[in-house]
């Protein structure tokens, strides 16, 4: 049976039905985590307007050319991160093998969190908003015995069903319903957030604050060397929130059909997703600005999200349940059309390696990563340890694997990529791709400067601030 369906596999390849297909399954990978959770705290913390713009250029230009050679070399080679740059190069190879671990790490710790946005939107439902917003909720339950992991397990689950019925009917459908509901939702809440005001202490603060909170640039907090560090911060933001440097993108180009504009995709996945982001930061942070003042915002982190939220729901009053509700709702599926690509990138790398189905494979890898998820639980818990690591963040298992993706693989994968194309295969090898069927790939020299110069230096900065090495510099 399995041989069976494998050969029925390789006869019609998985793919999306057409360019709207891909554009929202790709830009359900890139809206995620990323976008609601870590760049609202990180926009917070540079104090709004200046990251905003310089997150839009980067993304414009560096962005842009890191998802355009992910995407291209997808569809180029027709295979999946694993594989895909060995078909490019044999020597290159061994980057398709550190491209799988990233997901593969990812994975780990994507469902653990996926898990608490889980508990928290049954928590909302089911409990007064008070409970959430009391000190320490968030402690006691992360570091809890149980539930922590049957909710990572519930998360993980949907995750492996969504990844089982596979491309056009898992991915895409879930995709297509999932993802311009999640605008609108986001757009509504963020519209809301800014009818509210709060008086606390004989001050009031209401919309236009929390607006000009975010958008208004503080250059009065501006130093060289902190405008070195919202630079890096940026940058390393826009890895993650497209999805580049995961095999994630390669995986997903390699299921876009010959006749696509792929150039046109590329813009439109990008627009998306940083829509999005801004938008999230807009329904977040003024928010909390309004309800918590800059004390509020200084809760960064997983902190923004899962503590100091909670406390601007409660002081919403009745109306608070219902957001908080919706609020996690919605994450919850932001979250899973990106966990569904990490997924998704693993299982057909392992479907390709092992010559395996993909019911079969699905299920072995939901059972792997199920195992790996509880240690990452359990490092809040009896595998608890405090690390510093090299860039001087303090953390434990969880921020251990966040750093070593992130921070460390993933600017080493780029980097590489950047002289494969760059400088081996030259980029001619990216644009004839970018240009099949008569596509005129208009912003071809921007790709070159950036693939063969600029990327390969911005890269080097961000893994030399990883490893530690521009702290050490700039001190
Ligand atoms: N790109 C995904 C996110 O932003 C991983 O969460």
């Amino acid at each position: 049976m399995d041989n069976q369906n494998t050969a029925l596999n390789t006869k019609k390849k998985a793919s999306f039905t057409g360019s709207l297909g891909f554009v929202l399954a790709a830009a359900g990978s890139a809206v995620g985590l990323g976008n609601i959770w870590r760049f609202p705290y990180l926009a917070a913390k540079h104090g709004g307007g200046l990251f905003i713009l310089v997150y839009i250029i980067l993304a414009l230009t560096f962005g842009f050319a890191l998802l355009t050679t992910d995407i291209a070399i997808g569809r180029k080679t027709g295979k999946s991160a694993l594989q895909a740059y060995g078909a490019l190069s044999k020597k290159w190879g061994f980057l398709g093998a550190l491209s799988f671990i990233v997901p593969a790490i990812i994975l780990t710790y994507y469902s653990v969190v996926g898990g608490w946005i889980t508990k928290y939107a049954a928590d909302y439902i089911i409990n007064d908003t008070s409970v959430m917003a009391k000190d320490g909720y968030f402690t006691s339950f992360i570091t809890s015995n149980i539930s922590p992991i049957v909710f990572t397990f519930i998360f993980l689950a949907v995750t492996a069903v969504i990844v089982f019925f596979g491309v056009e009917k898992g991915i895409e459908k879930f995709s297509k319903f999932v993802m311009p509901g999640l605008l609108v939702l986001i757009i509504g809440i963020a519209i809301f957030s800014l009818t509210l005001s709060h008086t606390e202490n004989g001050v009031t603060r209401n919309g236009l604050d929390g607006l000009a909170r975010y958008f208004v640039p503080d250059f009065s907090k501006v130093t060289l060397s902190s405008f070195f560090q919202l630079l890096l911060d940026a940058t390393g933001q826009l890895f993650y929130s497209l999805s580049v440097a995961m095999g994630i993108m390669i995986t997903y180009g390699s299921y876009v059909k010959k006749d696509v504009n792929l150039s046109k995709s590329v813009s439109q996945i990008e627009i998306f997703d940083t829509a999005v982001a801004i938008l999230s930061g807009l329904m977040i942070v003024p928010t909390v600005f309004i309800f918590s003042g800059e004390a509020g915002l200084e809760n960064s982190g997983a902190g923004l999200m899962f503590v100091a939220l909670p406390k601007v729901f409660e002081a919403m009053g009745v109306i608070g349940k219902y957001v908080g509700i919706t609020f996690f709702i919605m994450v919850i599926f932001a979250a899973l059309t990106s966990s569904v690509s990490i997924m998704e990138t693993i299982v057909a790398s392992c479907m390709g390696f092992f010559k395996t189905t993909r019911k079969k494979t699905s299920l072995i890898i939901a059972a792997i990563f199920a195992t790996a998820s509880v240690v990452i639980c359990l490092g809040y818990n009896v595998l608890y340890f405090e690390l510093t690591l090299p860039n001087g963040a303090v953390g434990q298992l969880l921020d251990v694997m966040d750093y070593l993706s992130n921070s460390v693989l993933m600017p080493i994968i780029s980097l590489l990529t950047c002289i494969l194309i760059g400088w081996i295969l030259k980029p001619k090898s990216i644009i004839e791709e970018m240009e099949v069927g008569g596509v005129r790939f208009k912003k071809k020299t921007l790709y070159i400067a950036i693939v063969k110069y600029i990327a390969p230096v911005m890269l080097a900065l961000i893994l030399a601030q990883a490893l530690g090495i521009t702290n050490l510099l700039l001190k």
